[in-house]
This record gives structure tokens, sequence and C-alpha cells, in this order.
């Protein structure tokens, strides 16, 4: 897109420098743990060793001795004030602290308030607990059968580990479909656990002004003030009420969903900060982070697809089953228990899908939160595009061929799906013809067929990817009750200069200048004179905040319609100001001019101006305007990646040699930052790919408890990835746009397994779950002859 704002305005489709790296890069952020505050008390956790146990008792003499220490806090302190069970986001219910059992291992069970960080940590090793293990269910499958115990005790009702059954799509006409197939395939695909591992780990200060009656909460979240609403909703009976409650997002390293659910530390230290009276602060170690905090996938996925022998596919059937910890606290809308999963018939024209989900209580932390997706994307692409590239081996098609023949043509958009979403804009052909072009696909094939006779494995892996993004509709999608919507509030100052305001909150996206943009490029007021604030529930307007790439869908838009609202008014004293009639005049940024008279023409600084010292009688003075929107419909970005891949006989070592990622968001605001986020994408798609796994054993405890063995990808790991782009915009979005953020995280690892699998499909390897580690591939190469 040609930009139509000039580089000194800086709108949509200028790579402007981002605003928020001076200060970053300066390591003049000011992240939670930067907060300090007199008096400041510190809180530290004492955690569980055991997966599933009764506590007996909990001694905390020998902590209250360490000179310091001023408090610990049970779950039976908080009982007193019915706060030790908090609700979920999925309206189930998640302990603050335990009274009587624990549920996983790291699990918070007491909490230690002290003068001192180091004391607080002192006292959290002194406090003495004694354990009665219970047995304890890690597989979700062995959770489900009829002699597994009952993980929930405190549910009177709950006679088995099954949270909720959930199914989408029409199963007669896929049956049927299925009974006509004359081809099916079908597979067993895991997803596993993973933890999101943000550089900054979750934390807040509380501080509670007995005076003012007011609680101020700087924490990590990604959605601060839902955070406030639910607060107020769940602490409303001892005092506070939503107006004395200000929660404040400062600077975030990074939230990629980990943020968005309410952790025990954080109310624990509201109620010290409340009871006390003093300010609290309480920051996870990295340890805590990795072994308590939500994770995301877990997903047991058996996927079937049926078709034709010249390719056409016909239908999906897909079971599933979901494992979330011991609640659920997913961070889905509260009508999508397996939360946009139904995404899962891809860019693909199926004739009928039918899909299953069950949820499933286990031993382990709560899980479900949307890695760096909107909530279940990744799993959904991952189970088609596997799938996808199964059949086309299957059937002796060449995998790009086949996927073109079954794309949902640019002709058919607007397009339902047949699990009934409306796609608004694509060409997935368009998306996938340049990456093969790119990467040299045609050579690629001859080179590979080459390196095969000489008994080298070298494979070619595609993922032609759609996604979902941008929640709302409010009819449709809601957090506990609260309808996904966002907004902007804009205002401009006498001398033109503006200051705006999101109910979104960045963790690093770089809103603080994109969000300029938009409002350059509908006012033609430079980038450099917009101040963008997120984040602070006192001072920005409500909204469900960022998460799911919602944040240009909705939050974007909503700048670009308070900025439509303010230029309108701004046509209008114009209009007085040169005396012309509003229909004679003309806009080009930054200015109204009268058709035909270039030189009669009033800048947006001028009008500015006039808002406050010479506006027409009977307007109300002032440039301000507001925007809830409620988007009409998601928007689906989408892309294509070729992924080429080179194993090494010998240790069964994956390298990506070559790695092409098309993508197309619609209309781009800053194509710097888009790059930005689809390369920091596509490296975490490379993690879960190749290293990264949280597994547990028999007795729950956590295997990959740290970053010694939880292995994220470094800047060896990462290949030099090959960007490009294709533009089909969005229809609704006022701005063309589509949300980019997550594309290269759910798009990348399908590519990145289909190469591998077609390495070795010669050799009857038909699948391999990710993380695709060099043992694993070892294995299958020593079961098949090739290695020693
Ligand atoms: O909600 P989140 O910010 O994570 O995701 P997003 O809306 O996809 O935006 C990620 C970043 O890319 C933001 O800074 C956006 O403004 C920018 N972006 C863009 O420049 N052009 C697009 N079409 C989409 C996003």
């Amino acid at each position: 897109m040609t930009p139509k704002t000039p580089a000194e305005i800086g709108g949509m489709g200028h790579s402007v420098k981002r605003k928020e790296d001076p200060r970053f890069i300066r390591g003049q952020g000011t992240y939670v743990d930067d907060i300090v505050l007199p008096d400041m008390l510190y809180l530290d956790i004492v955690r569980s060793p055991y997966a599933h146990a009764t506590i007996k008792s909990i001694d905390t003499s020998k902590a209250l001795a360490i000179p310091g220490v001023l408090a610990v806090i049970t779950g039976k302190d908080l009982a007193q004030y019915n706060l030790h069970w908090m609700p979920t986001l999925m309206s189930d219910t998640q302990m603050v602290l335990p009274v009587d059992k624990v549920m996983y291992q790291a699990q918070e069970v007491a909490a230690v308030l002290a003068t001192e960080r180091y004391i607080a940590a002192d006292g959290a090793d002194a406090v003495e607990v004694d354990y009665d293990p219970l047995p304890v269910v890690v597989d979700p499958k062995k959770a489900l059968l009829p002699d597994a115990p009952v993980l929930r005790t405190d549910k009177p009702d709950k006679k088995d580990n099954h949270i909720w059954h959930w199914e989408w799509g029409d199963r007669a006409a896929t049956d049927q479909a299925f009974k006509e197939a004359e081809v099916t395939v079908k597979e067993d695909i895991y997803i596993p656990r993973i933890h999101v591992s943000s550089i900054e780990t979750c934390g807040c200060v509380a501080s509670f002004d007995k005076v003012k009656g007011k609680l101020t909460v700087w924490m990590t979240t990604q959605a601060p003030h839902a955070i406030r609403t639910v607060f107020a909703l769940v602490a409303g009976h001892v005092g506070l009420a939503e107006h004395k409650i200000q929660i404040i997002s400062p600077d975030i390293g990074g939230g990629f969903g980990g943020k968005v659910p309410v952790y025990p530390g954080y109310v624990i230290a509201v109620a010290a900060s409340v009871l006390t009276g003093k300010p609290v602060k309480w920051i996870e170690d990295r340890m805590e982070n990795i072994q308590a905090d939500s994770f995301a996938r877990d997903y047991h996925i058996t996927a079937e697809l049926a078709g034709k022998k010249d390719g056409q596919l016909t239908a999906l059937r897909i079971k599933t089953i979901a494992d979330h910890g011991y609640t659920d606290a997913a961070a889905n809308p509260s009508k999508f228990p397996a939360g946009l999963f139904h995404i899962c018939t891809g860019s693909y024209d199926l004739k009928a899908a039918h899909v299953e989900v069950d949820g499933v209580y286990t031993n382990k932390p709560p899980g479900g939160i949307a890695y760096r997706c909107s909530f279940r994307v990744t799993e959904a692409v991952h189970a088609i595009e596997r799938m996808a590239d199964l059949m086309a081996h299957e059937i002796g098609m060449d995998p790009a061929e086949f996927r073109i023949k079954n794309f949902i043509k640019p002709e058919q958009f607007p397009y339902k799906s047949a699990l009934g979403w409306e796609y608004d804009s694509g060409d997935y052909a368009g998306a996938l013809h340049k990456a093969m072009e790119k990467i040299g696909y045609a050579e690629l094939k001859k080179e590979q067929a080459e390196k095969r006779k000489r008994g080298e494995l070298m494979g070619i892996g595609i993922s032609s990817f759609t996604e979902i993004v941008g929640a709302g509709p409010s009819k449709h999608f809601d957090i506990l009750g609260l309808k996904m919507f966002d907004s902007a509030e804009i205002r401009i100052h006498p001398t033109g200069k503006a200051i705006a305001r999101f109910g979104t909150k960045s963790q690093g996206q770089g809103h603080e200048t994109t969000y300029a943009q938009i409002i350059a490029e509908e006012l033609g007021i430079p980038v450099d004179d917009i101040a963008v604030e997120e984040g602070d529930t006192d001072t920005a307007p409500y909204g469900l905040g960022t998460y799911a790439s919602r944040s240009t869908p909705t939050a974007g838009a909503a700048g670009a319609v308070a900025a439509r609202k303010i230029r309108d008014k701004a046509k209008k004293i114009a209009a007085y100001l040169l005396e012309a009639h509003e229909d004679d005049l003309e806009w080009e940024p930054g200015k109204f001019f009268v058709k035909g008279s270039p030189d009669r023409a009033k800048t947006i600084q001028e009008i500015s101006l006039a808002a406050y010292t010479n506006h027409p009688q009977g307007m109300e003075a002032g440039l301000e305007a507001v925007s809830y929107y409620d988007p009409p419909n998601l928007t689906y970005p989408f892309g294509s990646y070729i992924c080429v891949v080179d194993i090494d006989k010998g240790t069964g070592e994956v390298k990506v040699r070559r790695f092409v990622a098309v993508d197309d968001c619609g209309n781009i605001i800053n194509p710097m930052i888009v790059e930005g986020q689809i390369h920091g994408g596509l490296t975490m798609g490379l993690g879960p790919s190749l290293y990264e796994e949280i597994q547990y054993d028999e007795s729950g405890n956590i295997l990959q408890g740290s970053f010694m063995n939880y292995l994220l990808p470094t800047a060896v790991e990462t290949p030099n990835w090959e960007t490009d782009k294709t533009c089909t915009p969005s229809p609704h979005h006022p701005l063309g746009a589509k949300g980019v953020g997550e594309s290269a995280t759910v798009g990348a690892p399908a590519a990145i397994v289909n190469a591998v699998v077609d390495a070795l499909w010669h050799l009857g390897v038909r699948h391999i779950d990710i993380p695709i580690t060099p043992p694993k591939v070892w294995k299958l190469l020593r079961e098949n002859g090739v290695t020693e």
C-alpha cells in the first residue's frame, strides 16, 4: 500500500521508528518491579512439592521468628474473608490459597509478608507444611476412566474429572461424507503443554490508601479494565468498589496470553495491602513463573479428513481431549470453552465438518491460555495443516498443488465455512504462489529427488493457514459477561497536538507508535505530535485488553472512528473560518481547502486553535471524541509458509535450512513493526516445533521446571527468516487492516513438521508430534534401518 500521507506526518504504511524504543534501549522503561513505594513490604510464596496432597498442618513459628517477617498468610486466613477461592475466566473456581488440599506441584500454599524481599524468601523456606500425599492423575485419558480418583472434591456434585463437552458442526452430513469418501486419512496429533516464558515474569505492587479508601495496583496484566471489574466483583464485600480501584499496567515485558489470568499472588498481595495499609510487592521468580503460571495447549487431537482420489477434499472430523489441569482457567470467550478451535477447517472449501472437544481435570497447573494465538487457533491450524499434508502425500499429489485445488477461491469471499464462520477476505493461492516463487519450489523439489537417491534426508513443508482474530463482535464474544468491544479517546489540544488513550495494553507490540500513525492518517497531525497512553484504568476508556491479535481490529478501528468524528467537527469549524459551505470543502492529510482554490485552506492545527478560541457560536468548544468500536466481524489474516529442512542421519537433528513466510494482514499500519511481529512470531513457532515441551512424571513432578531443561530457541538456533507479503484488505475494518501479531506463531509449526515428515515419508513415517527432538527422529531412523 502506498502511503497517503507524507513522511513528516507518518500515517499508515510508513515504517516510523518506535516511539517506545528510546526508553527501552536505554533501560528506562518502567516495569512493575521498577515501582518502589515508601514503606513497601514484600511477599513471597510457599509452594507445594506434591501434585496432590492433603495439608495436615502448617507450622509458621520458625518463619515468624525471622526478624523482618511480619506475617504468614494461609488459606484459613483468607477463608475468614471468603477470599480463599476466586472465579476463573471460564467461570470455574480456583484456589487463592488452599485450606485442606493441594492440586498440583508448585501450587501456592502460604504467603510470607516481610520488610525485605530476601527476608520474605527466607520466611517462605522456613514455613513447615505437613502433607499427606494423594493419588495423582496426570494423563487426561486416564482421568476419564471410571476408576480414576475424582479430583475436584470441593464440588460436591462432581463424580468424575470431565469438565465439559463441546461440539460444533453437522455430525450427520460429516458422517455421510466420510461414508461416501474415496480416500480418508486419520491421525492422532498431540500438541503438548508449553509455557509462554515472557522475559518479564508476573508480579504486582498493591497499594491501599486507608485514608482515601483507594486501592492502586501496578500489575503485569494484558487486560487492566477487566481485572478492575473482577476485583470489584470478587472483593466488593470487603469494601473495594470499582471507582476506588485503579489498575495500572505499566511497561510489560511480553504477555503472549500468559498475563491475562488472575494469579493467586495478585490477590494475596492486594489482601495483604488492604489489611496492613502498606504497599505490598510480589514478583515471581523465573522458576515459579514456569512451574505454576498458566500453560498453553495440551490438546490430544484425533483428526480425520475425507476426500476424492483426484485430491478434492470433502469433510473433516475431529475429536479432542483438552487437559485443563486442576481448574478451567482458560482465557477464552465465555461462549467458546474450546476457544476458536472451530477455525480448524482452515483455508479449505470443505462441504462438511464436525468437531468435538472434552475438557478434563488433571493434577497440573491450570492451562488453556492462548499462547500468542486467538484462542486455540494454533491447535486448529496445526491439525488441519498436518492433515492436508497427510492427505496430499497419501494420494501422491504435490502438497502445493493439493492445497491450491482445495483453497477457498478469492471470488467466494465473504465465505461461510462449514463450521459457520464468515471469512472476510482472502487470496490463499496468491500467497502460496508468492512463497513458492520466493523459495524456488520447483528447484527444491528436484534437489530433494536427487538427494533422496543419494540417501540424504531433505524435506519441504508447507503451511497455508487462516487465522481468526479481533474478537468481538460483542453479540458473540464476551469474557465473564464483559462484551468484547474496544475503545479509543482522542483529545486535540489548542496547539494542534493530541493525546489519545486506548482500552488495550501493549506488551511490546508498539501501540504507542502504530495508534499514533492511525490518528496521523485520519487527521494529518504528525505522529510526533500525538501522545498515546494505555493501561491506566483511571484515564483510559474501558476496553477488554490486548491478546488474540485483537488490538488493531478493535481499538485500532476505534482510533480511526474517533479520529473521523473529530475530522467531521473540524470540517464544520473550517467551513466557518473559510466562510465556505461544508460541501465545498475537500480534505487532504492535514488541511481542509475550498474545492478549486487550494490557497483557501485551514490546517488541522489552525482548526484546533479555533476550536478553543474562535469556534462557531452554537457549537460546543473543544476538539475531542471517543469511540467504543464493536466490530461487525472478525478479521481473517492468512499466510503461506514454506520450510526446508535437512536431517542429520547420525544424530536425528533437524536443521531448518530455509523458511519463507508470506503473510497477509490486509492494509499495514507500520511495515517495520509488522516485520518485527512476524520475525518474533516465527521464532515462537520454531521453539515449540523443535524444543519446547512441559511434561510431568507419574507423580506429577514437572520435568522441565527451569530453563536448564525447558529449551527456548536462541539466536544460534533461529534461522534467517525470509519474509514477504500480499495485501488483501479487510472489507469491514475502517482501515482495511487485519491483526498480525500471532500469525507466525500459529502458522510456523505445521510448516516445520510437514517438512520433517516429507523428508521421512519414503521411510514410512506419517506423523511426528512436536517438539521434534533429535532423540525422536533418531529413534525413527534407527527403526527404519537408516542409522545404527
Ligand atoms: O493485539 P496485538 O497488538 O497483539 O496484535 P495486532 O493488532 O496484530 O498488532 C500487532 C502490532 O502490529 C501493532 O503494533 C499493530 O499496530 C501492528 N499492525 C500493523 O502495523 N498493521 C496491521 N495490519 C496489523 C498490525
